[in-house]
């Protein structure tokens, strides 16, 4: 069975003072099964790190470079994620994507890395716009999914994130149909039937509650509501109770 999570991708965002906000977190109730994940800024995974340890509060990193070591200015490595206390990382985020250019045969690659070091992958999937308003969502996202998840991808080591990428930031999220749609052929393409299927993209508590009443979807990846410990808490709560 997949298990329930509620994942917060704190993006470019988050200085010391907003460790707060973690302190919050960590004093809330525990939540669903999978827990809770909080992706933040490299510079902030080892103070996290410090605060979360004992609770039910996971971190994760944003991105990971394929190799465990090196000369490899200004990346991090998966080993180097999970040495500061990581249990997680984001890997193919659309913005990822964009800004630098990872095709799907690089986010396998690592996500390769990611399993190696013990982590546990979050793979993103996610069409444009153009490519939904062509028809070609389903084609896109299974093409991504396809091409970023690699062998020995299972359950326990994957997570799938499907962010549309005009939902992403934007207030505008898909219908709850399109959603189901998506998280349908998703469940029926993986490789492991119990991978935990996450929807991301303008989550916030007042919609949380009708998406994680859909038969296919685990959980969230919320940017800009995670931020903010009363935003998560009411999202996490939706997920726990759903
Ligand atoms: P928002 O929740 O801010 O739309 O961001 C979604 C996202 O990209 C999470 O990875």
């Amino acid at each position: 069975m997949p298990c329930k999570l509620a994942a917060g991708n704190w993006k470019m965002n988050g200085l010391r003072a907003d460790l707060d906000e973690l302190h919050k977190l960590v004093a809330m109730q525990p939540g669903p099964e999978c827990g809770v994940l909080i992706c933040p800024p490299a510079t902030l995974l080892a103070p996290m790190a410090a605060i979360a340890e004992g609770s039910h509060v996971q971190l994760g990193g944003q991105d990971c470079h394929t190799d465990s070591s090196g000369a490899h200015t200004g990346d991090i490595s998966a080993t180097m994620l999970a040495d500061a206390g990581a249990r997680y990382v984001i890997l193919g985020h659309s913005e990822r994507r964009a800004d630098h250019g990872e095709a799907s045969s690089h986010v396998a690659a690592k996500a390769r890395a990611a399993h190696t070091a013990g982590l546990i992958a979050i793979i993103c999937v996610g069409e444009t716009e153009a490519e939904r308003d062509a028809g070609r969502t389903l084609e896109v996202v299974l093409a991504q999914l396809q091409g970023s998840t690699p062998d020995g991808a299972n359950a326990a080591n994957t997570v799938i994130a499907y962010e549309p990428v005009w939902a992403i930031g934007t207030g505008r999220t898909p219908t709850l149909e399109q959603i189901a749609e998506v998280h349908d052929a998703l469940r029926a393409a993986v490789p492991d039937a119990g991978m935990s299927l996450l929807y991301g993209g303008s989550v916030k508590p007042g919609n949380a509650a009708e998406i994680f009443a859909l038969d296919n979807v685990d959980g969230a990846l919320v940017g800009g509501a995670s931020l903010k410990a009363v935003d998560f808490g009411a999202i996490i709560a939706a997920l726990d109770a759903a």
